[in-house]
């Protein structure tokens, strides 16, 4: 059986305005893990965004095994969790334990089980000694790392990244990328961290709102580089 989920992207565009971010887009993915690279304004968010219905397509359609991001756009959230650049945008409750609570509480899950998610999580990403703590008073790396638990309570089956380190000193920056590393799920991330995307298993480039290259890591990342030179 493939483990992982399939995400076909059949006749994709996306137009804002007069500007046309995503461009026909044929593409199948089935792979664990997915960099997505290209200059600032080529479409990277925009595509990321469209994997999990942030983004509808203004032509064509996304499907998630057999899920329309559209149509079945809330069984599409839980299975697709979306980790922003800025995870002030992402922390919506006062405290550490009220934030991951706050994506369950849709779920319909029972109380102990909501517990045993966060106590769990908490507890392996070694936050226990934050849960009570303001949100707002952590520190970068913190809140990024609460933005990846509050996703990872959910069990999605595939985590979109948009830039998660970019905002991040190299300490926590290191600390965010050897927890993404150890990620179980499918993983799609948009990074202008090159290096990171060394263990991944496809790299897709964009430019100017076109799929310009679709190959390995390094390969990929060699044909980045000629792009910008
Ligand atoms: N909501 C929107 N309304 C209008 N234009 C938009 C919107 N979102 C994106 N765009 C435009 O679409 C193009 C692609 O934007 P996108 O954010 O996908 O690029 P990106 O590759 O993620 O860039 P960056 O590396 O700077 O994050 C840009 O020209 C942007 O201005
Ligand atoms: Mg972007």
């Amino acid at each position: 059986m493939q483990p992982w989920p399939t995400l076909c992207f059949s006749n994709v565009s996306v137009a804002f305005d007069n500007h046309t971010a995503v461009q026909a887009l044929n593409l199948t993915l089935a792979e664990q893990r997915i960099g997505i690279i290209g200059a600032n304004g080529s479409g990277k968010s925009t595509f990321a965004r469209l994997i999990n219905g942030l983004v509808a397509p203004t032509h064509g359609t996304v499907n998630i095994d057999g899920l329309d991001t559209v149509r079945d756009g809330k069984a599409i959230r839980r299975k697709v969790g979306f980790v922003f650049q800025n995870p002030d945008n992402q922390i919506v409750m006062p405290t550490v334990e009220e934030d991951l609570a706050f994506g369950l509480t849709n779920l319909k899950l029972d109380k102990e089980e909501i517990e045993k998610r966060i106590e769990t999580t908490l507890q392996h990403y070694h936050l226990t000694a934050l849960r009570q703590q303001a949100a707002h008073s952590l520190s970068g790396g913190q809140k990024q790392l609460l933005a990846i638990c509050g996703v990872l309570v959910i069990q999605p089956q595939t985590i979109v990244l948009d830039e998660p380190t970019t905002q991040l000193d190299l300490r926590n920056k290191r600390q965010i990328a050897a927890v993404i590393e150890k990620l179980n799920q499918q993983i799609i991330m948009v990074t202008h961290d090159l290096p990171l995307l060394t263990n991944f298993n496809r790299v897709l480039v964009f430019d100017n709102g076109h799929l310009v290259c679709d190959a390995p890591p390094a390969q990929a990342i060699a044909f980045y580089e000629q792009l910008m030179a």
